[in-house]
């Protein structure tokens, strides 16, 4: 429990400073644990963000910065208030308590139905979230691409990138990544989204078939460089294998191959976001190598 008196405001000018700080030490600290993440920061870059980005809160107790609170953006689909690993700090769960009281109602009145955090995957952090109600439910893990240079890539199927004309056979494939036993999407949403990852340019729907067959599908995309991460980077999504199929090792050389592409294609590492309501999913990528760096928290606004 916090013993000092703690006040809550929205962030100004005078606060950037000991905010930016703060931000500083938490990614150093991150990345001390980690070594996947980078620990140095671009100061004015950062400086610049926290001066413009809005709603913002600090925490204070006898005139010294104990947490911030910083929402990058409200989700247009999902009406969601995002927040990055570095756009929260307390000093104790009470003062993230706190923060997100006072956030609540701006969130609530900008639309938001709830809020979804990134927060860095540590037992302390991911409880102060759930002391304030908010639930785990998906990890992101990451993975450096750095192979012995004879690597062969694994055989037993091709991998072609889809286009347009495979919207059929891609949607029966992203069929087999819905979790067992969630709601599916709702089937037109499902159509929009499979067809403009097709269309786009900058992404790779990649299908491995045996046989003119597909077995497996991979989204892959490249990340634009985000603050305290790796790069270049890779995201990997939409990971499934034909539902008969499974446990025989077709993800794994699915994956190599995908990882394999990604590494010559200049990418240094490879992340992935899966959600934890199934532990043999977190077993599979933790068993392909991927190392959990931040965790997802989400909670519906309270009304
Ligand atoms: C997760 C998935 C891609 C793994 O592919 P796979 O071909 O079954 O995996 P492999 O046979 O290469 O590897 C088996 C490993 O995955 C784990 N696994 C995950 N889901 C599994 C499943 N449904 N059946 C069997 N093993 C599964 C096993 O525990 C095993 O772990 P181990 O290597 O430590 O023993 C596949 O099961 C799948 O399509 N699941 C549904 C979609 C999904 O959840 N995708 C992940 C999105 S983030």
């Amino acid at each position: 429990m916090y013993r000092e008196p703690v006040r809550v405001r929205p962030l100004g000018p005078r606060d950037v400073d000991a905010v930016c700080a703060r931000v500083e030490a938490r990614v150093a600290a991150a990345a001390a644990r980690s070594t996947a993440l980078v620990g140095t920061l671009d100061h004015d870059e950062l400086r610049a963000v926290v001066s413009a980005v809005t709603p913002a809160w600090v925490a204070r107790s006898r005139g010294r910065v104990v947490g911030h609170l910083v929402t990058t953006m409200i989700d247009r689909t999902q009406r969601r208030a995002w927040i990055p690993p570095d756009g929260a700090s307390f000093d104790d769960p009470a003062v993230l308590r706190g923060l997100l009281d006072a956030a609540a109602s701006v969130w609530r009145d900008a639309g938001a139905s709830g809020y979804a955090a990134w927060v860095y995957d540590e037992p302390t952090e991911v409880d102060a979230w759930a002391t304030c109600g908010a639930t785990l439910s998906a990890r992101r893990g990451v993975r450096a691409l750095s192979f012995p240079a004879d690597r062969g890539t694994p055989a037993g199927f091709d991998l072609r990138r889809a286009g347009p004309g495979d919207l059929e056979t891609a949607l029966t494939l992203d069929r087999w990544g819905d979790p067992p036993g969630g709601r599916p999407p709702d089937e037109q949403e499902r159509r929009d989204e499979v067809a403009s990852l097709l269309e786009d340019p900058d992404i790779d729907y990649l299908i491995a078939e045996l046989g003119g067959r597909a077995l497996a599908q991979a989204v892959v995309m490249p990340l634009a460089p985000r603050r305290g991460s790796r790069a270049p980077a890779v995201h990997l999504s939409a990971v499934a294998v034909d539902p008969d199929r499974r446990g025989r090792g077709l993800g794994t050389a699915l994956v190599e191959s995908v990882l394999e592409r990604a590494r010559r294609a200049g990418h240094v590492v490879a992340e992935v976001n899966w959600r934890t309501v199934d532990p043999r999913v977190e077993r599979f990528w933790r068993g392909r190598g991927f190392t959990p760096t931040q965790a997802l928290v989400e909670r519906p606004l309270p009304v």
